[in-house]
């Protein structure tokens, strides 16, 4: 950690913290959204708080560990597809005019539901840049027919999921990209080293171990991952990363490790807490084998 990056973190809705930001005034927006249905609603997070399921289920176990509930859905509804829509439809435009020119959003998404978040973005604007595919095994099941393991055992009924797309956006630049570079610091994205372009392929164990216990949010992002995310988006590295979304806060844990300003907001009281003091716990984290995989 460089110790010179200050970050900020608010307790607001982001729907309403955007408006009032100044416009032009962030560089990068790196986030994991809530997926736009209804898991971060106040009455579905009561329900898992109080172990009532709703959305929130458990998934099976594999190994005999205890696992985390996953917010359950395979299908999505009409009403699901609406809700979708009207997020990122209210999300983009908010970014954008807070987004200098050139800055880029990196974005988690869900291959059921990402062609609705493209349409989203470009409407607001954006140049679609790209997606990472973030190579994760997760144990989500489901590929299996309810109720008809055994009568058919040789059939999937989605292809499994491996990776999990991170869509990348951004705001048209002022002029060539090395103008905006001058004037707003943005309009690429930083090299991991000189002679190593940023790829679109990067492999990302769940976050687990120590970053679990500092954080035991639902959705949790491994450190591992964020940060090369955090480092991407800002190419001179200057400027702030926002994270409108930030649950226990790993972008900006992860931002503050890189050395790079930001801001984070939450909507819930109890992640908000968490991510307080959560931040600097996992941004002092040394990231060794032991702590990706314990
Ligand atoms: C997918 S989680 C992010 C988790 C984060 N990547 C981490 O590693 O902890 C999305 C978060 O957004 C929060 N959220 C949902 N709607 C929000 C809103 N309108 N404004 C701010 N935060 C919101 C949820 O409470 C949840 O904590």
């Amino acid at each position: 950690m460089t110790g010179r990056a200050w970050y900020q973190l608010f307790h607001a809705d982001a729907f309403e913290w955007l408006p009032q930001r100044k416009a032009t005034s962030v560089h990068a927006v790196v986030t994991d959204p809530p997926f736009g249905i209804i898991e971060y609603s106040s009455d579905q997070l009561s329900k898992r708080r109080n172990g009532n399921g709703g959305i929130w289920r458990l998934p099976q176990s594999y190994d005999g560990q205890n696992r985390s509930p996953m917010p359950r859905f395979t299908v999505l509804q009409p009403k699901d597809r609406e809700r979708i829509k009207e997020f990122h439809s209210k999300l983009a435009p908010l970014l954008m005019r807070v987004l200098v020119p050139g800055g880029h959003v990196i974005i988690a998404s869900q291959n059921l539901f990402l062609h609705f978040v493209m349409c989203a973005f470009v409407d607001a604007g954006f140049e679609v840049r790209g997606q990472v595919a973030r190579i994760i095994k997760t144990l989500r099941g489901g590929d299996r027919p309810k109720g008809a393991h055994k009568e058919y055992p040789e059939v999937s009924v989605t292809p499994r999921t491996c990776w999990e797309p991170w869509l990348v956006f951004r705001k048209p630049c002022q002029g060539r990209v090395s103008d905006n570079l001058k004037k707003w610091w943005t309009g690429a994205l930083r090299r991991p080293e000189e002679a190593i372009p940023f790829s679109d392929l990067i492999e990302s164990n769940p976050a687990r171990g120590i970053e679990r216990k500092i954080a035991p949010h639902p959705s949790l992002k491994p450190q591992a991952f964020m940060r090369q995310m955090a480092r991407a988006s800002l190419p001179l590295g200057k400027g702030v990363v926002l994270d409108p979304f930030m649950g226990s806060g790993a972008t900006v844990a992860a931002a503050t490790a890189v050395g790079l300003n930001s801001i984070g907001i939450e909507k819930d009281k109890e992640y908000f807490r968490l991510a307080d003091i959560a931040v600097p716990k996992l941004a002092q984290l040394e990231l060794t084998t032991a702590t990706t995989t314990g």
